[in-house]
């Protein structure tokens, strides 16, 4: 198997999937359709998407069915990103390499377009699995759950909350990063297993292999926000520290985290290892996550 050329396979086709699922950018109103894509255009890994598809073609999905839930999650995604970025929250500049959203607009359309895409990740699946009504509702249930308060929400709530507080503690730090970032990840893994029809047996896997797989990401995320260069990521290096925000980085030094990370990686690929069928493509891409540069 050619990793990069499966990988860039991926990404195009979800790149092909943004444009076709969004409205256009000149819908009225033109200016919050175009903040929209603004956004998402701008590029970003698609990692999560990628795992969508490629989790979903592990299971056997050979045609498109799994691309309107791969164009879900990266509208979430985009939209905590979004929000993530404005000045109440963590007041960034840069995101994906270009002025963040509330810099580029203002910072009413750049909450508006996150709203937007926000909604549109729930009209959207449940528009294109109207007619697998068990299936849209899985979807639905499950996206919802990782990005709602207990999840993805309570954990940037408690990323707040956690902020220049000297005495936050490992369980603190590990209710933040499993829900705030690895959320989204298991989810990606467990909406592929979905759409190719996964046992529940399997699923269960998935969720457990995207736990361990999205807390290596955040731990890994903290470290580069501490040791690589703003070109490098596309947004400012160095944040976290300046904020003084609860990090792997902070609570346990580079070191540590780096074995946390790798030791998280590895519980994934012993996760994935319990699947039956062939998992080339995963592993590499797991792999390939644990090496990351931005
Ligand atoms: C950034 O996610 C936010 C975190 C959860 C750490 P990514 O690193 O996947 O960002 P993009 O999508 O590639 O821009
Ligand atoms: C963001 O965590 C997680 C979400 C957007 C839900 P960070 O605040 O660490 O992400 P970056 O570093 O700004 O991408
Ligand atoms: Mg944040
Ligand atoms: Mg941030
Ligand atoms: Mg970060």
């Amino acid at each position: 198997m050619d990793f990069a050329a499966e990988m860039k396979r991926h990404v195009a086709r979800v790149e092909r999937g943004l444009d076709l699922h969004l409205p256009p950018a000149g819908t009225r109103p033109a200016r919050l359709h175009t903040a929209m894509r603004y956004s998402l255009e701008a590029g970003g890994k698609r990692l999560r998407p990628v795992l969508v598809l490629a989790t979903a073609e592990r299971f056997g999905v050979r045609d498109d069915s799994a691309l309107p839930a791969a164009v879900a999650i990266e509208c979430l995604h985009t939209y905590s990103l979004i929000h993530d970025d404005l000045p109440c929250m963590d007041n960034d500049d840069l995101r994906r390499g270009r002025p963040t959203a509330h810099k580029q607009f203002d910072e009413a359309t750049a909450l508006l377009a996150g709203d937007a895409l926000l909604t549109h990740a729930f009209g959207l699946m449940a528009e294109s699995y109207a007619a697998s009504p068990a299936l849209a509702h899985a979807l639905i249930r499950e996206l919802a759950d990782a990005a709602g308060s207990r999840r993805l929400i309570g954990g940037q709530m408690e990323d707040l909350l956690a902020e220049k507080k000297a005495d936050a503690s490992p369980e603190e730090l590990e209710f933040i990063h499993l829900n705030k970032t690895a959320a989204m990840i298991e989810a990606a893994l467990v909406m592929g297993g979905l759409a190719g029809g996964a046992t529940d047996k399997n699923l269960a896997t998935l969720r457990r292999a995207g736990r361990h797989l999205g807390l290596a990401f955040q731990i890994i995320d903290d470290i580069l926000d501490a040791t690589a260069d703003t070109a490098t990521l596309g947004k400012t290096a160095g944040k976290d520290a300046k904020a003084d925000k609860t990090t792997f980085v902070k609570l346990h030094g580079l070191e540590k985290s780096r074995a946390l990370a790798a030791n998280h990686t590895t519980q994934t690929l012993t996760a994935l290892r319990e699947l039956p069928g062939d998992n080339t493509f995963l592993t590499a891409l797991v792999e390939s996550m644990a090496q990351r540069v931005n």
